[in-house]
């Protein structure tokens, strides 16, 4: 079983560069599906999620070729792909779910498990479901697989989503640009990554407009072709980095990023301390005292995104003074804080809302990662720990994180990567 032990105390200086986003690059490749020949795909990031996406898409009938020394992925889709994704593999990564739009507009049908993926709360599929029904498909769910099948083409829909999802706003916009008419998708998610599927569709020639907006309006097209797209940087990765640097009293320029998709996080940087300069290809952050601690409210983009939650919870546990952080989205995501009390964090939970008094110093302990983000946050507390972390669940980072521990060593951390029983 591998391991990554931490050992921390040291500050971290220097550069990093940010890779595409685990959160667009997955629904891309899904995307892909939409036009019969060859797509490519580049900024891909070297993560095992993508290796999952891209065994999926082959069992479905695509040539995928990934060069990871270029960051490039090639998809070769047929005219006819097959339309079932089995459990062995959406067990693994629950954004499988991602490939149920483009089938059901491309090939009528969709037999897609229902997926597993992260340990962070019940996250239903009825929104995506109620999209597909309103533009005409029908949805059955029988032996752990959702079934979806349209036996005419699509037809165009109005849909006001409950919640402005990411998953069910990407399900909707993918079947509805090869739909009969023009969509209409209300609070519809704007995070970063589906203003990076609706540009990609363009490209591909769909006709989408209120691109960034709640509101996206959809007239569907006969046909789609491929294209060549590049995958937006990674603001959860870069947003980790950031942390990392004010976690451990640091100086660290990100490259690659975007500043302005990580405004509040890197604003609630600045009031926890942090001196935080944008640059024109990412920013750098540096820390030259204790954290104060900052209140964190997790919302839908542009709000503060759940995804760094952990990484701040981290930040506070050794901050001056107390913050009250609110979980608006995952409701089993502060799992993640009995981990972080081994380490001897100050963390009472209620509901929603989670209360936590910085402590002057955390101690090393083995400690368990639950989900990606939960071990980005895990490995942020071990940086600052005195004494070894030893961080259980290293296949959950992987999913997220390509290439985290020679990174953070090209950084000055202590940190390496190992077995149970080696370490
Ligand atoms: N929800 C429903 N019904 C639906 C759809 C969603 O109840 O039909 C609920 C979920 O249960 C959840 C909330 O709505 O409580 C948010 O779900 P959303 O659909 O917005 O999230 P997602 O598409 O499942 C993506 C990312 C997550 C990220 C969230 C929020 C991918 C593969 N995953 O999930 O990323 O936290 O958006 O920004 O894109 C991660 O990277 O660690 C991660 C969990």
């Amino acid at each position: 079983m591998e391991v990554l032990r931490v050992t921390g105390g040291q500050r971290l200086t220097g550069e990093v560069s940010v890779p595409g986003a685990k959160n667009s690059v997955l629904k891309l490749m899904a995307a892909t599906l939409l036009a019969p020949g060859v797509s490519t795909i580049t900024n891909v990031p070297g993560i095992l999620d993508v290796e999952i996406m891209a065994e999926l898409l082959r069992r479905l009938g695509c040539g995928v070729e990934h060069r990871s020394d270029e960051a490039t992925l090639r998809i070769d889709v047929p005219e006819r792909p097959d339309h079932r994704a089995d459990y062995d593999l959406v067990r693994r990564m629950r954004a499988s779910i991602c490939v149920l739009g483009p089938l059901v507009a491309r090939v009528g049908a969709a037999d897609v498990a229902l997926p597993g993926g992260d340990n962070i709360g019940s996250r239903g599929l009825d929104m995506h479901v109620d999209g597909l029904r309103r533009m005409g498909a029908e949805v059955t769910s029988e032996h752990g697989y959702l079934l979806a099948s349209a036996r005419n083409r699509l037809t165009s829909a109005e849909t006001w989503l409950d919640f402005p999802s990411v998953g069910a706003t990407e399900t909707i916009l993918m079947a509805a640009v090869l739909a009969d008419g023009t969509s209409v998708i209300d609070n519809a998610a704007r995070e970063p990554e589906i203003v990076d599927i609706c540009r990609m569709l363009q490209g591909m020639g769909a006709q989408i407009d209120g691109v960034g907006t709640s509101t996206l309006r959809i007239e569907g097209v006969d046909e789609l072709h491929p294209v060549e797209h590049a995958t937006v940087p990674d603001r959860i990765v870069a947003g980790t980095w950031a942390v990392a640097a004010a976690i451990t009293g640091g100086d660290v320029t990100v490259h690659g990023a975007q500043a302005d998709h990580l405004s509040i996080a890197l604003e609630k940087l600045a009031t926890a301390g942090a001196s935080v300069e944008s640059l024109p290809d990412g920013f750098r952050v540096r820390m030259d005292r204790r954290p104060a601690a900052v209140d964190i409210v997790t919302l839908p983009y542009p709000g503060f995104p759940t995804d760094l939650q952990p990484q701040f919870i981290a930040l506070n546990s050794v901050a001056e003074g107390a913050a009250l952080v609110t979980e608006n989205l995952f409701e089993a995501r502060f799992r993640f804080v009995q981990e972080l009390a081994r380490l001897g964090a100050d963390v009472r939970t209620d509901g929603h809302h989670a209360l936590v008094r910085g402590r002057s110093m955390l101690s090393g302990a083995p400690v368990e990662a639950t989900d990606i983000r939960a071990g980005a946050g895990l490995v942020l507390a071990g940086l600052i720990a005195e004494g070894t972390t030893t961080v259980y669940g290293v296949g959950h980072i992987d999913r997220g994180y390509a290439g985290l521990v020679p990174a953070l060593q090209s950084l000055g951390a202590d940190i390496e990567r190992g077995t149970a029983t080696d370490v």
